[in-house]
C-alpha cells in the first residue's frame, strides 16, 4: 500500500509537472484527488490493515493528497499568473499610436447668420420674440391690414391647412402678436427670426420654406430717421463699415410709407457689375413705418404711437455675405458646404 500511495504521488506530481493549462490542472484534481480517485480508494482498503499499520499509512496518505493539492495550487498560481502577463501583454496601449480623429460639428450657416443678426440687434436694446409657424389667416394677413379678398395677398402664395388656418408666409404676424401683448401702451422694441413658408417652386432663388427675421419698434415720436439710423447701423455691423444703403420707395400693405433698402454692391463698389446687374445696389430688405390701421388693430392709438418694421431674409445676406449661389445650398445638407463656414 505504501508503495502504491508513493507510486500515485510520483504520478501526480509528474502529470501536474506537464499540465500546460488550467483545464489540464483541474482534470490532475479531479483524477487523482476526486472521490472516485486512487487514493481515496486505497484509504477505504484500510480496514483491512492491521491496528499498527493504519496510522501510518493513514498518516502517508495524508502527506501524499496534501503533497498533490500542494503542487496543484503552485502550478495554479503560476498559469494564472501568466494567463495574466498575457493578458496585459495583449491589452498594452500604445500611446504613441495616432489618435482616432473626433468629427466636431458646428452650426448651420444660416444659424450663425440669425445669431449674428440676434447679436447686433440685442446691441442695440432690442428683445427677440418668437411666433407661431401655423399661423391663423388673421395674424398672418388681417391683423397687417390685408382684409380678405385684397389682391396683396397674391404676393405671397400660402399653404393653406384650414380656411382660418395657414403656414404663416412671413414673420410679420409676430409684430401683432407683440403689440397685442402690450397691451397698447408700452413701447415695442424687438426683432423675431423664424421659419416661413411659401407655395413657390424651388430654384436657385425660391425655396418653399425659407427664414425672415422681422423688426418692430413702437413708441412716441418714432420718426423715418429712426428707421434710417437703425438699419444704416445695421447694415455696416453685417456687411463692413464701407458699404452704404439707400432707401428706395415700395410698397407694403402694413406700412406707411413702404421702402426696401439696398447696400451697395461689394463686387465693384457702386460702379455697377453682374452681381448688382449694373446698378451698383443691392435690395436687402422691406422696411417703412408702421400703417395707422395696424396700431390701431393691435390696440395702440396711432394719434399717440408710431413705429417701423423691417423684415429680412438671412439666406438672402449670407447669400450676398458669402458669395453663396444657390438658395437651396441651405436645405440640401451637402457636407462639403456646410463645413466651409464652421469656424474653427
Ligand atoms: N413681410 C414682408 C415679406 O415677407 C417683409 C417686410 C416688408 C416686413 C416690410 C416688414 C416690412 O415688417 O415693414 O415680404
Amino acid at each position: 500500500m505504501k508503495d502504491r500511495l508513493q507510486e500515485l504521488q510520483s504520478e501526480a506530481l509528474e502529470k501536474v509537472k506537464q499540465s500546460e493549462d488550467l483545464k489540464a490542472l483541474q482534470d490532475v484534481r479531479v483524477a487523482y484527488l476526486g472521490k472516485k480517485g486512487p487514493i481515496t480508494e486505497v484509504l477505504r482498503g484500510m480496514g483491512k490493515l492491521s491496528k499498527e499499520e493504519r496510522p501510518v499509512i493513514g498518516q502517508l496518505a495524508n502527506d501524499v493528497r496534501e503533497s498533490i493539492a500542494n503542487a496543484i495550487q503552485t502550478k495554479q498560481d503560476k498559469l494564472e499568473e501568466k494567463a495574466m502577463e498575457k493578458q496585459l501583454e495583449e491589452e498594452s496601449i500604445d500611446v504613441t499610436l495616432p489618435g482616432r480623429p473626433v468629427h466636431v460639428g458646428g452650426p448651420h450657416l444660416l444659424t450663425s447668420i440669425i445669431e449674428e443678426i440676434e447679436d447686433l440687434f440685442i446691441g442695440m436694446g432690442f428683445e427677440i420674440k418668437e411666433g407661431p409657424e401655423v399661423e391663423t389667416d388673421y395674424y398672418n394677413f388681417e391683423a397687417l391690414n390685408l382684409p380678405k379678398g385684397h389682391p396683396a395677398r397674391d404676393m405671397q402664395d400660402s399653404f393653406y391647412i384650414t380656411e382660418e388656418l395657414l403656414l404663416r408666409t412671413h414673420t410679420s404676424p409676430v409684430q401683432a402678436r407683440t403689440m397685442k401683448q402690450k397691451d397698447g401702451h408700452e413701447a415695442v422694441r424687438m426683432i423675431c427670426p423664424g421659419k416661413v413658408y411659401r407655395r413657390d417652386t424651388d430654384d436657385a432663388t425660391h425655396s418653399h420654406q425659407f427664414t425672415q427675421v422681422e423688426g418692430l419698434v413702437v413708441d412716441e415720436n418714432i420718426k423715418m430717421s429712426d428707421l434710417k439710423g437703425v438699419l444704416n447701423a445695421f447694415a455696416k455691423q453685417m456687411f463692413g463699415s464701407e458699404r452704404d444703403i439707400r432707401l428706395r420707395p415700395s410698397f407694403f400693405p402694413f406700412t406707411e410709407p413702404s421702402v426696401e433698402m439696398d447696400i451697395s454692391c461689394k463686387m465693384c463698389g457702386g460702379e455697377g457689375c453682374s452681381v448688382c446687374k449694373g446698378t451698383g445696389w443691392i435690395e436687402i430688405l422691406g422696411a417703412g413705418m408702421v400703417h395707422p390701421n395696424v396700431l390701431e388693430m393691435a390696440g395702440y392709438d396711432p394719434e399717440i404711437y408710431s413705429g417701423f418694421a423691417f423684415g429680412m431674409g438671412p439666406e438672402r445676406i449670407a447669400m450676398l455675405k458669402y458669395g453663396v449661389d444657390d438658395i437651396r445650398h441651405f436645405y440640401t445638407n451637402d457636407i462639403r458646404f456646410l463645413k466651409q463656414y464652421h469656424k474653427a
